[in-house]
């Protein structure tokens, strides 16, 4: 496994690199949601890349940039053992060089929910995937459900722009209590690791409205409310049901929707989602 930290000499090793390459961008602190990006990029491609780089951009001033976890050398050593080929992990200069002055904005749909709440944080976002796929060129990228609009975005950006990946996107990974896996949960008190529940039981509880016959948005979005509600630990930000393709949101399910929420516990700011009706293997 080779690891790289500029721009040049990624480039370099890319043009000997065998095809096809498919590439996991990642922010680090590698956990088995991470890898079963991984994985599947192994399964499908002759090279793999990895990124691993804590992108300022898509922080606000008032978010966990300086406290993000990291762990550099853990995550070389897991992605050693599942047999990644590329490292890409330059340092914020690399990415960033001084005068750095082109961002990319994608519109209506990193406009809503998480975009709403974070203004800024998909610009950052886009603007550091379009960077990483015009510097890898990768056949494929592999992006986590866990954050569903954020393949919105990416595949958005990817398709106007014309960067030419094959945008695949992995089902989210779970702890055996329903918790969805996030380098955030390392913030996680034992007490606020419980209250964390909250979020993936009000999604089980949306699809088993759902299952029952339950269409109205309305009645689903309250009695998760009231869910989370009961919850002292957990403080809700938002409880959308939406068009799993525009996010437009719905007031009745007559296709497929996207149910996300993101949900304060403690410090921590936890998103997750589900889609309805529950593509296979896509929770
Ligand atoms: P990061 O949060 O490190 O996540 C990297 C990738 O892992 C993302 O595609 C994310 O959706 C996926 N992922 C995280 N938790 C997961 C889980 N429990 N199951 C499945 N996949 C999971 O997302 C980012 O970094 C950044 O925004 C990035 C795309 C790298 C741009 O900076």
């Amino acid at each position: 496994m080779k690891v790289i930290e500029t721009v040049d000499a990624f480039r370099d090793a890319r043009c000997r690199a065998a095809e096809p390459l498919g590439l996991v961008p990642t922010m680090g602190y590698l956990h088995e949601g991470h890898l079963a990006l991984v994985r599947r990029a192994r399964a499908d491609n002759r090279t793999v890349a990895a990124s691993i780089f804590v992108n300022p951009t898509q922080f606000a001033p008032t978010e966990d940039l300086a406290t993000y976890p990291r762990d550099m050398e853990g995550d070389l050593e897991k992605l050693e053992r599942e047999g990644v080929d590329l490292v890409f992990a330059p340092d914020s200069d690399a990415v960033y060089p001084a005068g750095f002055d082109t961002y990319v904005d994608v519109g209506d749909v990193a406009n809503r929910l998480e975009g709403q709440h974070r203004p800024g944080h998909f610009r950052g976002v886009a603007t550091v995937v379009c960077k990483l796929l015009t510097i890898v060129r990768p056949d494929r990228a592999y992006f986590g459900q866990k954050d569903a609009q954020q393949c919105l975005v990416i595949r958005k950006l990817n398709a106007d722009l014309n960067l030419g990946a094959e945008i695949v996107v992995v089902p989210t990974v779970r702890d055996p209590d329903g918790l969805a896996l996030s380098s955030r949960n390392a913030y996680l008190k034992p007490e606020e690791r419980a209250a964390a529940l909250t979020l993936s039981r009000s999604l089980h509880l949306a699809r088993e409205m759902y299952d029952d016959g339950v269409r109205d948005t309305e009645e689903i979005r309250s009695r998760m409310q009231a869910l989370i509600e009961s919850e002292p630990g957990a403080r809700l930000d938002y409880v959308s049901i939406a068009d799993a393709q525009t996010l437009d949101e719905f007031d009745a399910i007559d296709r497929p929707a996207l149910v996300s929420l993101a949900v304060h516990v403690g410090s921590v700011r936890l998103i997750d989602n589900a889609l309805l009706p529950s593509r296979l293997g896509a929770g």
